[in-house]
Parts: C-alpha cells; structure tokens; sequence
C-alpha cells in the first residue's frame, strides 16, 4: 500500500507522510530555469514532457512521499475556452467569461483542450521513482473556481460587490463546472492518479449562510464522485471559519487544514484523518524554530492518522536547505 493510503484507508499512525502544496515550483532554481524558456504557464502545463519533469524535480531532490502534478486550477477554465494568463506580481488574469459559449462545449472540445495534463500525469506516475509513492491529482473545488471565473482575477481579501448579483449566470456557472470537474478528475484518475486533493482556497470569503449552496452542496457532490471512483478524497476548505461542520457534511478522507487553525482543537473535533497546517513563513525561519514549531504537528496528531504538509502553498522565497531540512525533521521523527 502507498504512504497516504496506508494513512488515510488504513489510519496507520505508526508514521507520517509527507508531501508539500506548490512542491513543484518556484522555489526551486531548476524549476525557474525551466520557467525562465516558457514565460506562457498553461503552455507550460500543457507541454507533457516539461511538466512531467517539474513534478519529479523535488522527488529527486528531497525523500516525497508523493508527487504532485504540475498543471493549475485555472486549467478547467482554460479548457472551457475562458482565457487564462499568468502575470508577474499580479497573479491570474482572466478574460470576461461568455457563458453561451461555455455551454456549447461538450466534453471532448474539453478533453482535446487539456490532454496533455493527462499524458504527464500518465508519465509521472509510471515513473520508477513512484513505485512507492502516491501520485496526487487535483482541482479547483467548484467555489474557488467561480470566483475566479465570474472575478477574472484574485479576490484578495473581498469579493467584487455585485458577484452574486446575476444569479442565473452564477448557478448555470457552477453546474457547467461541476460537470467539467467530474470529466477532469475521471481522466486524472484514469491515467494514474491515486489520491484527489480539492483545493477550495476561497472557502474563507463566505458568509456562513452562503456556505451550504456555493461550498457544502457542490462539494459533497465531487466527493461522492471521487469515492464512488475507490481513490481517496483530501479536502483543503481554506480559512473556512468552521472544519467540523464542513467534515461532518462533506465527509471527505480526510481534510488539509490552513496554518490558522488550532491545531489540539481540530484534533478534538475531527475523527477523519488530517493534513497540513504549518505555517509556510516557518520555513523562512531558522532550523531550530522549524524543528520546534514542525514537532509541534506531529506531537500533537502524534497518535491521529496525519499527513505533513503546510497550511498553504510553499512560498517562493523558501531556501531549498531548509525545505530538506523539514523533510528530515518528518521523517527522523
Ligand atoms: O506543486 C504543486 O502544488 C502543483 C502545482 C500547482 C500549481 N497551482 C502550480 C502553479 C497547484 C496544486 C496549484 C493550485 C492552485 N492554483 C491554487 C490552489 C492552491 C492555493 O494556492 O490556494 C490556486 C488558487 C491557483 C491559482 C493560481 N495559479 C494563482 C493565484 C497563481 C499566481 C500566484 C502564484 O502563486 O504564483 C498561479 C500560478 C502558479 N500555479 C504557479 C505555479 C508553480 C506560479 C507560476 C509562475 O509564475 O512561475
């Protein structure tokens, strides 16, 4: 069995995994080398054979426990024919979405779209060095994506003040995704991917009442699809003001929580297995705070089925040394 099934099937505790959200990135200089030759990122992503590479870079560098592949959320819009481009210091721009349009895609336009995220992932896990490992697929949870496709930009801390105001776009939006989402994570699965993570980064940005339409319904709805394909489903909800509540209707394998969470309180609250948590700035510490602060984690989850990561992406900033060094730390434990 592989390290995060053996966790979140078996709910071994004798061990912890650990893998690291934007692992493949830009942290590492052979990744910006590459980057540097591809200044257009969905070409990037879509080009199989560098993609496969960078999703193996840090595996040949640091003791992984999985590799995750390297593509973007903001491929299923892409794909949708909305267009998606990278700007430095800005982040994601996207073009007005042309909801006539989207609806006359049908999955094979999408699928022609998007292959090539398939073959790398296709490439990556029949890679020897995945052997024991576990290869991670993932998409945007269906909220996280409508904010970017109706906002066309990062929402940063608010929401534009008039999102919600045409609803009909905003509901048959959602439907067009959560169809999309299931084609995406059917096809990643299908060719090698062995656990799904769905990242709703923008979970935090809703009022409570708004929660069970835009987060809770369409989610349970991915992960029942997810379950009903026997790979298991991690949830990361970020910033959202209430895990329990969230786990107890969405019931996914197990939950990535965000470096704002308490983690001895989660613990109380949740049975399922947990991810995450650290606080990616620990890294740009110091080695003795990093060992402290990572030995916090899994002293605490010490005999709780547990996943290393972080709370959040590691930051670009991040020293390589010290990214080994927590890998270290996780696994000398
Ligand atoms: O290593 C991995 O984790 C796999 C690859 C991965 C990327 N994006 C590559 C990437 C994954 C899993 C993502 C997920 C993603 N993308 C999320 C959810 C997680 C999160 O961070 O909250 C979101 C919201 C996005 C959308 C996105 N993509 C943004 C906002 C940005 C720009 C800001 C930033 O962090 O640079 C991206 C670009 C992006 N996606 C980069 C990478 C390596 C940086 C591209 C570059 O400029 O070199």
């Amino acid at each position: 069995m592989k390290p995060i099934h053996k966790v979140i099937i078996d709910k071994d505790t004798s061990f912890n995994p650990i893998w690291i959200m934007r692992q493949a990135g830009r942290y590492l200089p052979e990744f910006r080398e590459i980057r540097k030759k591809n200044p257009n990122f969905i070409n990037l992503c879509l080009n199989e054979n560098l993609s496969s590479e960078i999703t193996l870079q840090p595996l040949r560098r640091f003791d992984l426990d999985a590799a995750i592949i390297f593509s973007d959320i903001l491929m299923l819009p892409y794909a949708l024919g909305q267009k998606v481009e990278f700007e430095k210091n800005f982040g994601p721009r996207l073009s007005k979405i042309n909801l006539d349009e989207i609806l006359k895609i049908n999955e094979i336009d999408f699928v022609k779209k998007i292959y090539p995220v398939y073959k790398a992932i296709k490439k990556v896990s029949s890679d020897p060095k995945l052997n024991k490992k576990n290869t991670i697929g993932f998409v945007g949870a269906p909220w996280t994506l409508l904010v970017y496709m109706i906002n066309q930009q990062s929402p940063k801390k608010n929401l534009k003040k008039d999102f919600f105001k045409d609803k009909f776009l905003i509901n048959r939006t959602l439907l067009v995704i959560e169809k999309f989402l299931k084609i995406h994570i059917k096809n990643q699965i299908d060719n090698g991917a062995n656990v799904i993570q769905i990242f709703d980064s923008w979970a935090g940005l809703l009022k409570e009442k708004d929660l069970p339409n835009y987060v809770y319904a369409p989610t349970l709805n991915l992960v029942n699809y997810v379950r009903s394909l026997n790979v298991p489903v991690i949830c990361f909800p970020r910033e959202i003001k209430n895990y329990k509540e969230f786990c107890e209707i969405v019931k996914p394998d197990a939950v990535s929580i965000d470096y704002n969470v308490e983690p001895k309180k989660i613990l109380k609250d949740i049975k399922i297995p947990i991810q995450g948590g650290l606080d990616p700035k620990i890294l740009l510490t110091d080695k003795e705070t990093l060992k402290k602060e990572a030995s916090k984690y899994l002293n605490i989850f010490k005999d709780h089925p547990y996943i290393f990561n972080l709370g959040h992406g590691v930051l670009p900033e991040t020293d390589p040394n010290m990214f080994d060094y927590l890998i270290k730390t996780v696994k000398n434990y």
